[in-house]
């Protein structure tokens, strides 16, 4: 029997899980999107389909390069999960629309958990390019964001006001520093930052992000993970730094970005692939595949 969307969700994301779920042999329980050079983290995980963006009617294409554009099912300890392979941007659009029907069209497939990876710049003096940074908590504000994701009509099926006190889920968080001892990379806990975009920091608005106490910057993450717990699924995020915030780049920064990246991605996958494991063996999710 056909899988079936989310029927709580918003008609458009049903439509574009219908076409995702048609490829899957089995519901997904969870969904990991990759961020800049961080396509080859897919390699972890056997593949069981692949939707390029263009096949989903209505659905947003990626337009920066280093984002593949396509949806994979995975196998991960037998059971199946979604990887984003590559995102749409506020900025590429000016609008958080594109970004919030890709997130829920991910949610109303019946994910559990949706784990966020990004590049990030480093505000914290101690962080170097290479190191990892798990998302304890973020600063997303429309000053510095572009207007919040949840502005506008209340689409279902979260609430109008919703808490954000417990954003990143705790458990995904500490199973996630679990994993991080085992990796060769330096991983932090810290404050992510979402600005707008697409400029990088000037010198000055790295001092005043820092000073309102954030760790990282980057350009997305944030408002996936706001858009994510409205529709009730639980948000894991890990940044890999891969350049100083506000500091000019020796090369092109996009491409030093995705290099950077890059290097890193080995211990990414590392600790993705112990927190989706943990995450599709814990039994006391109580995860239903209808
Ligand atoms: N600023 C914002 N976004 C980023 C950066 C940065 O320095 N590096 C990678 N994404």
């Amino acid at each position: 029997m056909a899988l079936r969307p989310r029927l709580d969700m918003p008609a458009s994301a049903q439509a574009a899980a219908a076409g995702i779920l048609q490829q899957l042999p089995s519901r997904p329980r969870l969904a990991i999107v990759l961020g800049s050079g961080l396509g080859v983290v897919s390699r972890r995980w056997p593949v069981l389909s692949s939707t390029p963006f263009r096949d989903l009617p209505g659905m947003p294409a990626a337009t920066v390069e280093g984002h593949a554009g396509r949806v994979l099912g995975i196998d991960v300890a037998g059971q199946c999960a979604l990887i984003l392979q590559g995102r749409v941007h506020f900025y590429e659009s000016a609008s958080f629309e594109p970004v919030a029907a890709w997130v829920r069209a991910l949610c109303a497939c019946g994910i559990e958990a949706l784990l966020l990876t990004n590049a990030a710049g480093s505000l914290n003096p101690a962080y170097r390019p290479g190191d990892l940074m798990i998302v304890r908590d973020h600063i997303c504000l429309p000053a510095l964001t572009g207007p919040n994701p949840l502005a506008g009509p209340n689409l279902d099926p979260g609430p109008r006001f919703l808490t954000t006190a417990d954003c990143y889920d705790p458990q995904l968080y500490v199973w996630a520093g679990e994993a991080a001892a085992a990796v060769e990379t330096t991983v932090h806990s810290g404050i992510y930052c979402q600005v707008a975009g697409p400029t990088y920091e000037t010198g000055a608005e790295a001092r005043a992000l820092r000073a309102l106490g954030a760790d990282a910057v980057g350009m997305s993450t944030a408002a996936e993970a706001l858009l994510a717990r409205h529709c009730g699924v639980r948000v894991l995020a890990l940044s890999t730094i891969t350049n100083a915030s506000g500091e000019a780049f020796a090369e092109d920064e996009h491409l030093a970005v995705v290099a950077a990246a890059n290097r890193a991605a080995n211990s990414v996958g590392l600790i993705l692939e112990s927190v989706a494991r943990r995450l599709v063996e814990d039994s006391a999710g109580g995860f239903s595949d209808q």
